[in-house]
């Protein structure tokens, strides 16, 4: 566990030199991008000037936190950079996330942002996406008569529960978490659901990073997009 953290932390490291003097920077959600806002909070203090906006409600407070200044994403003409985990990642760069719920804004920050880097410890990076359960955020209204119609297909969506409650994203939405998504593929699966009224976003994320940064026990790499 340790060393895991140890790896998640050498990649954000190594990501964090990326960051430039006055850059618009996407902070990321999640175990590793903590690393990364906690390094982006050190440039600050060491006289960088940075703005960020923020994928989620805890990146936020993190970035209060450690003193970076944060502007709200709608009155930033431009994200110069946006750094962030996954949750899994396949060889073409196609990656899955939403484990922490945050994928609505972590995909509308990357989409919009000029570049994006995704950083993670070696566990992350698989031959194939799928054993990682594809995170869908829907809205509550009408949640259960989709989660049947995505049953009804042949997938297992079940309703995140987090401390014996409904897992709420910082958007009050519900996610459903949809396990045994083969054989489609979770391109098309997500294709699919964004066709359907209720779904407001899926935790597949094409290939839009720039480059990943993949920490091991011995090495970080930086593997270009
Ligand atoms: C948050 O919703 C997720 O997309 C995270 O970016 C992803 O789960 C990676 O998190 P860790 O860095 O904690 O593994």
């Amino acid at each position: 566990m340790r060393i895991q953290q140890e790896q998640k932390q050498a990649a954000a490291l190594k990501a964090a030199e990326y960051i430039r003097d006055n850059m618009v920077l996407g902070l990321g959600t999640g175990s590793t991008a903590y690393y990364l806002i906690r390094r982006a909070g050190e440039l600050v203090k060491a006289g960088m000037r940075l703005q960020a906006v923020a994928t989620s409600r805890s990146s936020e407070k993190l970035a209060e936190e450690f003193g970076i200044p944060l502007a709200d994403i709608n009155e930033v003409s431009r994200v110069d950079l946006t750094i962030d985990g996954v949750d899994e990642i396949d060889p073409n760069f196609e990656a899955v996330k939403g484990g922490g719920g945050a994928l609505t804004r972590e995909k509308i920050t990357a989409y919009y942002s000029e570049q994006v880097i995704w950083i993670m410890d070696h566990r992350k990076q698989v031959s194939r996406l799928g054993a990682f359960p594809l995170p869908v955020e829907v809205l509550p209204f009408g949640w259960h008569l989709l989660s049947e119609k995505i049953h009804g297909l042949g997938y297992a969506p079940i309703l995140r529960v987090e401390n014996g409650q409904t897992f709420r994203t910082d958007n009050g939405n519900y996610i459903l978490d949809i396990h045994s998504p083969s054989p489609a593929g979770y391109r098309k699966l997500s294709d699919l659901l964004h066709s359907y009224p209720g779904v407001v976003e899926t935790g597949y994320f094409p290939a839009v990073c720039s480059r990943i940064i993949v920490a091991d026990s011995s090495e970080v790499l930086v593997i270009e997009n």
